[in-house]
């Protein structure tokens, strides 16, 4: 049956998050897990928003100063498009798990723009999405790069870099493969918050600038060989530059106990490469398994996580 529903992609950055903020490199691509949403006329007289698997049910506030950070950051969404007065439901059906690094909140945003722009008929094109997507984020964590909305709106496997201005277009360049790359994600079930992980690496930026800039010129560099090893289909290369960023991701201290376990299980398995992807302090990592994908999602699962088998490109 075709799916009517409005949709977001769930991503998962391959190398390069956190020093993206900053102005560097990252490679992000999307995973066959969406948010999609619905949008129905009602006669309740207001704007009611709906995600029954969280249990969550609000009435948008009208005035923005009412509105907790949950319906500030969707709230952009109706004040923008002028939408806050209608009498409209909106259902939501988030399948990228919540604080997991996967761009859930980036996916659920895109959702309900392309829900509201089907519903009214809005005609939004896709980078007036991606722009309004990006809004939301920088409400849910301030300092967004826009790369989670961006993967969000257009479904595909991008070299991204914010823009040196705000308000000017980022680069966004999309990386064809010839043959797809083989991960396993393996999801921590620690829930964390990008804006706090973000709000870290800042602090300790403002500390120390010249010592955290050198991390970020590392990470620019070690994504930019990324695309190149990507293209030459050199994955053991691409493994070392993950692995190498994993450790980088440390120094910043985005990492994890259950990260960490994670990261072991799938190298001894036989991962070429293994990191954390997204925000971490928990979240979620990715591994490199050309040979044994089944293997390592196999040992993520008895040590109770979960895994998930996906294919890039
Ligand atoms: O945790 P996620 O899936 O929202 O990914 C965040 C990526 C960061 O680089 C840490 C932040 C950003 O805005 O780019």
């Amino acid at each position: 049956a075709v799916d009517h529903r409005a949709c977001g992609h769930g991503k998962i950055i391959l190398l390069g998050e956190h020093a993206v903020v900053y102005g560097s490199h990252a490679i992000a691509a999307p995973v066959p897990l969406a948010v999609r949403a619905t949008a129905q006329d009602t006669n309740s007289g207001g704007v009611d928003m709906l995600i029954p698997r969280w249990g969550v049910e609000y009435r948008l506030h009208r005035d923005p100063a009412h509105r907790d950070s949950f319906q500030r950051s969707l709230g952009i969404i109706f004040d923008q498009l002028e939408l806050t007065e209608r009498s409209v439901r909106i259902e939501v059906f988030p399948n990228v798990p919540r604080a997991m690094g996967l761009g859930g909140s980036a996916a659920m945003a895109v959702a309900v723009i392309r829900a509201l722009d089907q519903h009214y008929q809005l005609g939004l094109r896709d980078d007036e999405i991606n722009a309004l997507a990006f809004r939301c984020e920088e409400v849910a964590h301030g300092s967004a790069s826009g790369i989670d909305n961006t993967v969000a709106t257009y479904g595909k496997l991008l070299l991204y870099k914010r823009a040196a201005q705000k308000g000017d277009a980022p680069m966004m360049r999309e990386l064809k493969l010839a043959k797809r790359i083989p991960l396993v994600i393996g999801i921590s079930g620690k829930e964390s918050l990008t804006a706090v992980t973000v709000g870290k690496v800042r602090n300790a930026w403002q500390r120390n600038p010249a010592l955290y800039d050198g991390i970020f010129q590392q990470i620019d560099g070690l994504t930019l060989q990324g695309v190149e090893a990507m293209q030459q289909y050199d994955l053991e290369r691409l493994g070392d530059l993950m692995n190498i960023c994993h450790g980088l991701l440390n120094a910043l201290r985005v990492s994890s106990w259950e990260v960490e376990e994670l990261v072991q299980i799938a190298r001894e398995h036989g991962a070429l490469g293994a990191k954390l992807t997204g925000g971490g302090g928990g979240g979620s990592i990715v591994a490199l398994c050309p040979q044994n994908k089944e293997k390592v999602a196999a040992a993520m699962r008895d040590a109770g996580y979960q895994a998930m088998e996906v294919e890039i490109g």
